[in-house]
């Protein structure tokens, strides 16, 4: 049976990818951090120990996060911090941040800044760039750049935005897994020689507990029983910048695929093909976040897509019913007899992402589950450009994603689930 052999065979992978970096500390081959659900916000985190004595942080998972960031606040203080001062060879900013003490990691003298930016949040924060020892599960890893932010100290304009808006509760910070050079994945890598790529698989739920983001060699061919399921598709890097802040001729730091077409139940949506690419301003395309809950389609692919949706379920006889915000699209789940209507996202290289019922449909209450695909409007968020496409966390989950970007190729299993397999 393929279902249990794919679980086992993932699990030892995990195993002894670590036990090897155990053994050659000095040459790690992988760093392997937990991903847990958190059931509020339906956001995904994993936990570092940062500084001395080490203190552990929750963060929130960022595909798009250009750094790791953390409230360093009244009540923290490492020993081992070391702010990056302005004008030196790691700082690439010309800013410099100043604060007259009592000194501590949050407040230092002629220090670099860095971001500590929150799209969830209404304005855009910053923070120092220091270097302090990281703790990734039980590796104890030095010389790694970060930004910290003492979020006491805002200043009062900020009012009752924080840069902590809108993650969950229980986490004090971000991990950025974008291609920035400042993003962990990026750093673990050129450190320590290791492959330019990561795995990533976000669990569905809580109760499932820990799963895994691997940074680093995944091993020759990394799952040789989920390979029978893996596809390949090319990273798209948008050559306009989309963060927060823009800077002209910067390319963006965030994951894009490029999704040709949209298929409801294997009908090709009809839109304008220049709808789903990337514009000269880097409008449009299909971008991959771990920062939003649930998949955004911009106001002129989601109507099609929503009517299309809604006509094959009445096909199948699914009884709709009322909306539940944010939700458009809900049905008496006793009348999805079979299935619901499939989706899938036709790719360059003309392979397809089927997005599985557990990850199209969300539970919402008893009797009444919903398309969990919502509106994305036509104004950007946080940000200059517009994505047509914004794949979320709801139809990521269980889905096992290799970035590597060295060869610049994203690779996807689909549901796992359809294997009898999960990311736990
Ligand atoms: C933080 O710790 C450093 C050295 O460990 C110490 O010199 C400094 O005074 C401390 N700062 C505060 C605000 O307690
Ligand atoms: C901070 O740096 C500035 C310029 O380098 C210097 O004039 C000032 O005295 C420093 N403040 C403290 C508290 O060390
Ligand atoms: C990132 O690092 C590469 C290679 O070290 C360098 O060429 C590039 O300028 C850096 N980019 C930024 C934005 O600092
Ligand atoms: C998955 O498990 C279920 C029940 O345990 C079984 O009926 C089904 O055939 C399995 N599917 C695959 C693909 O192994």
């Amino acid at each position: 049976m393929v279902s249990s052999s794919v679980i086992i065979h993932f699990f030892l992978l995990s195993l002894s990818l670590f036990s090897l970096s155990c053994l050659s500390a000095s040459q790690p081959h992988s760093f392997i951090l937990p991903i847990k659900k958190d059931p509020s916000t339906n956001l995904f985190y994993t936990s570092v120990g940062i500084g001395t004595p080490r203190t552990n942080f929750n963060l929130a998972i960022d595909l798009a996060g250009e750094n790791l960031w953390y409230d360093c606040n009244t009540h923290y203080n490492s020993s081992s911090y070391i702010p990056i001062a302005c004008g030196s060879e790691r700082c690439s900013d010309v800013a410099c941040i100043g604060c007259n003490g009592p000194f501590k990691p949050g407040c230092t003298n002629n220090t670099c800044p860095a971001t500590a930016t929150n799209s969830l949040a209404k304005f855009i924060f910053g923070g120092d760039l220091g270097e302090d020892f990281i703790f990734i599960s039980q590796q104890k890893v030095s010389g790694l750049l970060s930004s910290c932010i003492d979020i006491d100290r805002l200043p009062s304009f900020t009012g009752e935005d924080s840069p902590l808006n809108g993650l969950p509760k229980i986490t004090k910070g971000i991990i950025g897994l974008s291609r920035s050079n400042l993003s962990l994945p990026t750093q673990l890598a050129l450190k320590n020689k290791l492959p330019h790529k990561f795995s990533l698989c976000l669990p569905s739920s809580n109760k499932q507990g820990f799963t895994n983001l691997l940074v680093g060699s995944i091993g020759g061919d990394p799952f040789k029983e989920l390979s029978k399921f893996v596809q390949t598709t090319p990273l798209i890097v948008n050559p306009v910048s989309t963060g927060a802040v823009s800077v002209q001729g910067v390319p963006s730091v965030e994951y894009f695929i490029d999704v040709k077409e949209v298929k409801v139940d294997g009908n090709v949506l009809n839109l304008k093909p220049s709808l789903l690419s990337i514009d000269k301003k880097g409008n449009g395309g299909t971008k991959i976040s771990t920062i939003i809950p649930f998949t955004e389609l911009q106001s002129s692919v989601y109507k099609p897509f929503i009517r299309d949706f809604l006509k094959k379920a009445s096909d199948r006889k699914i009884k709709r019913v009322e909306s539940v915000a944010p939700f458009e699209a809900c049905f008496d789940s006793s009348s999805i007899k079979n299935s619901v209507p499939r989706v899938d996202l036709v790719l360059q290289g003309g392979v397809q992402w089927t997005i599985h019922e557990a990850n199209l449909m969300v539970n919402v209450k008893k009797n009444v589950a919903c398309l969990g695909i919502v509106d994305g409007g036509t104004e950007p968020r946080m940000s200059f450009t517009k994505a047509s496409i914004v794949i979320g966390g709801h139809q990521l989950e269980d889905n096992l994603l290799v970035f590597d970007l060295a060869s610049s190729k994203l690779s996807f299993s689909s549901s796992l689930l359809v294997h009898n397999a999960s990311c736990s």
